[in-house]
């Protein structure tokens, strides 16, 4: 991708810190409605960043302009700036596949291809012409995924037969085909149960040496359990979804410098 670079101020990232994600100033509409409000802050690389918030504050929408998902509902418009290393991903010479070849996303409800696992994941990367040994691919991703001692004995198997979190391995096995170096993942844990959840959050601790982790979830547990970085939105005026802070996961939970983070974490916001 090209880029046209601009200085832009970092607000909560490090100096240390490679940022990989920087947004500014993202403003996101529904129609009329103004669904989040002047949004700003930074992805660092190789760590896991977790969106927390109540329902309807936009963690979704945010999630979603960071690989351009948004453009797949007609009524959304996103306003401000979005670099992923650097490059404008709004830019009109920025092919939105493109962008999702890089940015991976997984969402709530595990939903494989009803289709093999082994093609689940060799599919994909297919369509985006992957070049090399398509056994060896799947065993990779299956391997990274954490799922691959668990099916290898089947992986002409529909991946539909399997348990719900073993589906969600394969999700994400399926998005590590594409290559991509940051991963969006959307309250992937909502519809499994808490063993399954656990051996998710494992995984993403593990995938986090290699590839980025934006994560939205409505368990503030979870966040404070598996993220580096943590940034709580809230509703502002007519249900306006607003970044109160984006801070260090284990400073947000126990120092947070928002009132209403305060107020949120310990349980005080109605
Ligand atoms: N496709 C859409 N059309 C209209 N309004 C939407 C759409 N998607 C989300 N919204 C609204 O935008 C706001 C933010 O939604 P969302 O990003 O899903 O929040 P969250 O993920 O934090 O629960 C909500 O008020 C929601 O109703
Ligand atoms: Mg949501």
């Amino acid at each position: 991708m090209n880029s046209a670079i601009e200085q832009v101020g970092t607000p909560n990232a490090a100096a240390d810190v490679d940022v990989i994600v920087s947004i500014r100033d993202l403003n996101v509409f529904y129609g009329k409605f103004h669904a989040v409000g002047n949004v700003s802050f930074d992805v660092p690389k190789n760590q896991i960043t977790a969106l927390i918030g109540p329902s309807g504050c936009g963690k979704s929408t945010v999630l979603r302009c960071i690989n351009r998902m948004n453009d797949l509902i007609p009524e959304a418009r996103v306003e401000g700036r979005i670099e992923y290393h650097e490059t404008d991903i709004n830019s009109s010479n920025v092919d939105p596949v493109e962008v999702r070849r890089h940015v991976g996303m997984v969402f709530q409800k595990p939903n494989p291809f009803p289709k093999s696992i082994y093609e689940n994941i060799s599919w994909g990367a297919q369509i985006n012409g992957h070049k090399g040994n398509y056994d060896e691919l799947v065993e990779r991703c299956l391997r990274q995924a954490a799922l691959w001692d668990e099916v290898k004995d089947k992986l002409q198997e529909s991946g539909l037969a399997l348990s719900g979190g073993q589906q969600q391995r394969l999700c994400i096995a399926r998005t590590l085909a594409i290559n991509p170096d940051v991963i969006l993942m959307d309250e992937p844990c909502s519809a499994l149960d808490p063993i399954s959840t656990l051996r998710i959050e494992d995984l993403m601790r593990e995938l986090e040496r290699q590839y980025t982790i934006v994560i939205v979830t409505h368990n503030m547990q979870q966040a404070a359990r598996v993220s580096d970085q943590t940034v709580f939105f809230s509703l502002g005026e007519n249900r306006m979804g607003v970044l109160v802070e984006a801070s260090q996961t284990r400073q947000l939970f126990t120092n947070p410098n928002d009132q209403r983070t305060e107020d949120y974490i310990t349980g005080r916001f109605g």
